[in-house]
Parts: structure tokens; sequence; C-alpha cells
């Protein structure tokens, strides 16, 4: 995920080594997220006064770790570490790749020309660059990068280049800008135009601000400028500065004394600095001109608070880094509320039951003529096919086999060119995934990627594909991934069906359940505590059986596999069918045995299986919809879910098992990130 951090000093002289070795702090503590390369835009080495022409902002960009960029700030011999510059405004960030691959040219800061006019970091994804790109092409502007960010540098300097007066300020250029823009965005503006002035703002990705003094602050709260529209008339255009400015706050932080602001995506990059921070709404727009932090937005809503406070963090440092969690995979898993929205963003509108996955859409013909879908994948990659297999039958109605990438390819399984095969990977690397692809394009199938990596090999060799956009996952145990593949996958049968008449009623079912998946994953989440509880009773065991059937099948290959994988317990997923053909000599009253019954098709079948295991003495832990009394009833101890669509079941009930895994690793002392014998990538056969 990318890291946004900004650093501006008024009026408190810094070295340009201090400034660098601010930012790439600052970077450093942005690390843990995950990413691809890094860049900084600092002001360039002959800026000796305040005559724009002889401003120079100087980037410097580079792929890989935040120490090879620390390194090469050093190389540059132009840039005098020494100068003391006392008001200076730095912008640093590093980025995971999602439109074009890691490398210098596609890392932030993006730039509106080659006389870096204006720079620009940015975290979240423009959904409509591609129009933007091409309107701005045809206006002559030239982009250099594969990224969606690049049209934002080039879309300000359009609207500083074609300004109606002199008077435009910073902020409003800002403004502009982003009444042209959808999708979702944390952005933080520099200028040659505007030197020593920092303009931010943001629409559905955080963006907060910290403030340090060394005498107190002017105001505890910042009132915000609301301008009565989008249009000119109505801002109040005047500052001490003689230079336009869209807030007239009466309060605003900061009174021309010097002061320090910290820009960043994520508190931990502003703590040891400062635990004074003020968190922007979505459309705020925040510029410090003069020292002074002023806030406007474009207008005010009923009920919005007209007031942003400063507020004082109270954590520590340590705390964040991992943001309160003591494993990425337990960050991970409580991440799920945001990272499955991260998967519909842009792709989903909900007002007119449309779904549109940009990189399938100009193959979808080709995809509803072909004879079969074949899914591919390894792991949890696969048992999100399983989980999914189901729903694409029935919204696409075509026949879907689902398979494990290195029996695909032991089994020599036949494939033929009307087939279409999808490659299902987090990573993107997986060496026997990738080989099964390669074996599909020989034999002229359309193959389709499904991936968390833009760039990686899987990405690059489908003919086509879908990035879940879960964001970096780092444990190795698999969580979010699992649950965005799922999404994406029913969002590819919903954009199938959409022309089907007879199917209507079921794609409304599904997208209702799908607009509410964040909050039902936020209740499951609730549940961590019990969860916690019954790990603390399984624990010393050796052995745990998971059993299900339906839709819930795959929640159970998937919970046994997380339970073995962390935990180093033996643990199996069942399918309830197959009960009495076998596994059902192994149920007494010693055995723990975990059982999905959710309300579905499969509900009386899974009572029955139910039955079956308390007539052994089995004492089975039920996962099942909150308040099923019936089922509650017959429980050793339950787990109640909120229910959603049968299709939708599994992304809830993955989840207190993820939980489950966690916490037994934890208990029986494991490395919960990094399990023995396993890494992230499988890149060998
Ligand atoms: O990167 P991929 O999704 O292709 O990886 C496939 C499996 O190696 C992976 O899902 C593995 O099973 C996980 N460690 C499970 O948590």
């Amino acid at each position: 995920m990318c890291g946004i951090f900004a650093y501006l000093n008024y009026q408190v002289p810094r070295t340009r080594k201090e400034i660098f070795e601010t930012l790439v702090k600052g970077l450093q503590r942005l690390e843990y997220r995950g990413y691809d390369s890094a860049g900084i835009a600092v002001d360039g080495p002959d800026k000796t006064s305040t005559d724009i022409t002889s401003n120079t902002i100087c980037l410097i960009k580079k792929t890989g770790k935040v120490k090879a960029l620390d390194e090469e700030l050093y190389k540059k011999d132009t840039l005098d570490l020494d100068a003391e510059l006392f008001t200076h405004f730095g912008i640093a960030h590093t980025r995971w790749a999602t439109h074009g691959e890691p490398s210098a040219v596609n890392s932030h800061p993006h730039r509106s020309d080659k006389e870096n006019e204006f720079v620009v970091i940015h975290n979240g994804i423009i959904t409509n660059y591609k129009e933007l790109k091409a309107y701005l092409i045809n206006k002559g502007y030239e982009f250099e990068s594969e990224t969606d960010t690049e049209v934002i540098p080039k879309l300000i300097k359009y609207v500083y280049d074609n300004r109606e007066s002199d008077n435009l300020s910073f902020s409003k250029l800002v403004e502009r800008v982003i009444q042209q823009l959808e999708g979702a965005f944390a952005l933080v503006f520099k200028s040659r135009h505007f030197p020593s002035e920092a303009v931010c703002t943001r629409r559905g990705s955080p963006l907060l601000i910290g403030v340090r003094s060394e005498h107190e602050l002017l105001t505890e709260n910042i009132s915000i400028q609301y301008n009565s529209g989008h249009s000119k008339e109505g801002v109040i255009e005047k500052n001490s500065h003689n230079r336009p400015d869209c807030s007239d706050s009466i309060n605003s932080v900061g009174d021309g004394r010097a002061v320090e602001y910290y820009f960043a995506s994520d508190a931990s990059a502003i703590i040891e600095h400062t635990n004074k921070v003020l968190y922007l709404e979505d459309n705020d727009i925040a510029a410090v001109t003069g020292g002074k932090l002023s806030i406007h937005r474009m207008s005010r809503k009923a009920g919005e608070d007209p007031v942003r406070a400063i507020q004082t963090l109270q954590m520590e440092m340590q705390q964040i880094m991992k943001g309160n969690f003591d494993a990425f995979m337990q960050k991970e898993i409580f991440e799920q509320p945001e990272s499955v929205v991260n998967t519909m963003r842009g792709r989903i509108c909900f007002d007119s039951n449309k779904v549109v996955l940009g990189g399938l859409k100009d193959h979808l013909k080709e995809i509803k003529r072909c004879r079969r879908l074949i899914m591919i994948g390894c792991g949890t990659s696969f048992y999100a096919t399983v989980a999914t297999r189901q729903i694409l039958e029935e919204l696409t109605e075509l026949p879907v086999m689902v398979e494990l990438a290195s029996d695909f390819l032991d089994r020599n399984t036949p494939v033929y060119r009307d087939d279409v095969c999808f490659f299902i990977s987090q990573s993107g690397e997986t060496a026997d995934t990738l080989m099964a692809l390669h074996y599909c394009k020989n034999r002229g199938a359309l193959t389709v990627g499904i991936t968390n990596t833009v760039g990686s090999s899987i990405c690059r060799e489908t003919d086509c594909g879908v990035h879940i956009n879960a964001g970096p996952e780092i444990g190795v145990a698999s969580t979010k991934a699992y649950t965005s593949q799922i999404v994406s996958l029913i969002m590819f049968c919903l954009m199938m069906s959409e022309d089907r008449l007879s199917l209507q009623n079921r794609r409304t079912e599904i997208l209702n359940g799908l607009r509410v998946l964040p909050e039902m994953i936020k209740k499951v989440l609730t549940l961590d505590e019990k969860i916690k509880t019954i790990a603390n009773e399984l624990y010393q065991q050796r052995s745990l059986l998971v059993m299900g059937r339906g839709f819930n099948y795959a929640t159970c290959l998937e919970g046994a596999l997380k339970i073995k994988e962390i935990t180093y317990m033996h643990s199996e997923g069942i399918l309830a069918g197959e009960l009495k053909h076998g596994p059902l000599a192994l149920i007494d009253k010693d055995m723990p045995v975990i059982m999905v019954i959710m309300k579905d098709s499969c509900y009386v079948k899974c009572q029955n299986a139910l039955q079956q295991v308390t007539a052994r003495s089995g004492r089975p832990i039920i996962l099942c919809c909150q308040d099923d009394h019936e089922v509650i009833k017959n429980a050793y101890k339950t787990i109640e879910l909120p229910q959603t669509v049968d299709c939708l079941q599994g992304i809830l009930s993955i989840i207190p098992l993820q939980l489950l895994s966690f916490h037994l690793a934890v208990l029986r002392g494991y490395d919960v990130d990094c399990p023995r014998n396993l890494a992230k990538s499988v890149t060998v056969e």
C-alpha cells in the first residue's frame, strides 16, 4: 500500500541534510505497509530568492527499499547538504504498484512537466484517469509514466496555464483539480509557483497533519471555510501575503511564528515528531501559506461538523507500527472491512446494479461464448475458486472446473481453444500456477489473471485480468487476499449475468449483500474475544476437524489450512456429505470438531451431519447464524454470525477461523507471520 509523508518547516532553520533525514525517516515508518519504490521532492539547488523563475524542485525516485532512495540522496552533489533552509516544504512517497510496474518513472512524486512546476504524491486510485489522460494528451501534455496519478500534476498545470486571473491561489487550483477526479485519493501538492506553500486534500484515502510549535498553538480547533459552490463567486480571496486564498478562517493553526507541519497517510510517520494531529475529512483542502494552516471545502452537507479538532494522539510509537496489532496476519484480518471495499471500489455501481471490471470488459463477449471455465490456483487461492464455483455455475451458466495447479499439470488435463482459464494468485508468482498458465496458453485458451500484485508474472502473461486491490499481504498465511479473491470472482459473475433477465433478482440480492458486506465483516470481527476464549480451550489439542458443505465447504478447507500452516496442528476440512463415508470414524468426545452450519440450501443436510456427530458423543463448536436456536441447542459452543446471501456467507464464515488460527498459534508460541518451512511466494515447482 502506498505511503505519504511530507514535511514543512516554517521559520525553523533546518539543513537540507536534516530535511532529508526527516523525510526518509517518515518513509521508513510507512515501510511496514509494503511498497516497491520510493521518491521525494525537495527545493532544488538554486533556490535563493522568492523569484519564481529561480525556484527549482529536485525529484529523486528509486525502485526498491527506502534505504536505496536514502543512498541516492547523498549522491546528488548539486545539493548542498549543509545549506540551512529557514522555510521549506518537502514531499515523500512509498509506492505499491497498481497502474504500471514498479519503476523509477512510475514512482511518486509525479510531475506536471520537465520543469517540475507542480509535483504530487498520491495514495488511492483515480478511476477516470484514462478519460483525463486522453483529454490532456489532446491538449498537448506529454505523459511519461503508466500511472493513474500522473493526470493530477498535468491537470493542475493545465488549470494553472489556463487560469483567468493571476490571483488564483494554490488551494483553489487544487480544488478545481479534485472536482475533475473520480475514485479515491489522498494528495499532497508542491509547486515552484508557490514556494514553501503546501496543499493537501483527500477523498476516500486517509490523510492527517501533525503540528509542532515551540510556542502555544494559536488555536486548538480549526474552523472550516465552506465555499458556496463550485463557482469562483463566494470564495473570499485575500490574505496577508498578497496571495489570494480560498480560506478566510478566523481560527486557523499558526500565527506566522515558527512552526512545523507533518503530513502523512498514517499516524506512524508523525508520532515521533508530535502528538498534535488533525485528521482531514473527505473533500477538505488544507493549505499552509505563510506558516498558517487553513482548511476549506467545496460545500457543506447537512449535519457536517464545521470544525476540525486538533487531537492529541495517545499512542506510543511502537504501538502503531503494526497499527496496534501483534502481527501482520492479525492486522490483515482486521483490514478486511476496508480491503473488500478496495476490491469493489470503482467497479460496482449500486444504483444501477452495474458491475464493470475494466480489465475484462473487452474480452467479455469471448468469455460468454466459451465452452467452459477452468479456475486454477494453489492453496488459499484455489480455495477461493472452490468458494465461488457454485455461483459461477449459476450466474454464468457455463460448466466450471476448479483445479489445483499442480494436479492439473500432473494430469495433462485436456484444454481447448474455446476454454477460458482463470489463474488465481495473490502473489502472481506461484510457480505451479504460472506453469499451468503456460500450459493453457500453449493450447490456445484465453487466459485471465486474478492477482493482488501488479506487474507480477501472472499479471503480465495473461490475456486480461482483475487486480483484487486488497493491498499488500505480508503475513505468510493468506487472509484478506482470500476474501478479496472471492469478491472479485463474484463481481465477474455479476458482470457476466448483467443481460440475463431471469437472473436479475438473484443479482440484486447479491449486490445488496455486497453493499453491506464491510459492515457485516466488522460485526464478525467483534467476536474476537470470544474466539480467543475458544482458542484457550483448544490450543493443546493435536488435531482439529472442520466440517461443512455447499457454499461453506471452502471455509472448512481454508480454515483447516490456516490452522495447520501457522499452528502446526493437524487439521482437516471435511465435506459434511462425506462424513458417513469415512471421517465419522474419527468422532468421539475427545476429537475437537468445528462445524459450519449456515441457513442456506444445505441447512437441513448440515443438521443431519450434526446429529451424526452428537450421536457419537462429539462436542461440536458450531459457526451458525445469529439466534439459530435449532442449531445452538445441539452445540457444545457456538460462534454466531450475521446472515448474508448464501454465496457471500463464506466471506464471513472464514473470519472466525482466521482469528482462531491466529490465537492458537500465539498460544502455542509460534511466529504467526513467518511459519516454519513456508514462504509468502512459492516460486519453485
Ligand atoms: O500467491 P498465491 O496466491 O499464488 O499463493 C498460493 C499459495 O501458496 C498460498 O495461498 C498459500 O497456500 C498460503 N500460504 C495460504 O495461507
